[in-house]
């Protein structure tokens, strides 16, 4: 199995999303959760952060990562 390190500039994971904050921190009350199946990123690549919006595909093709999203379930 292939083990590769995926950085963003600096030695950091995250490459650009909310930059200006300390600390990226986002929080969700479950029972108010609209749909049965709610997907949120781990790989720092969505455009919809912190829903997946599916970008860690490309992300995972580009550098041979295997990240995916969290699913929180009704
Ligand atoms: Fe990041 Fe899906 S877009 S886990």
């Amino acid at each position: 199995r292939r083990m590769v390190a995926v950085k963003a500039e600096g030695g950091g994971i995250n490459p650009e999303i909310r930059k200006s904050e300390d600390k990226v921190v986002d929080s969700v009350v479950v029972t108010e959760l609209a749909k049965p199946v709610t997907a949120y990123c781990r790989c720092w690549r969505s455009g919809t952060f912190p829903l997946c919006d599916g970008s860690h595909v490309k992300h995972n093709k580009a550098v041979g990562d295997n990240v995916g999203p969290l699913l929180l379930k009704k």
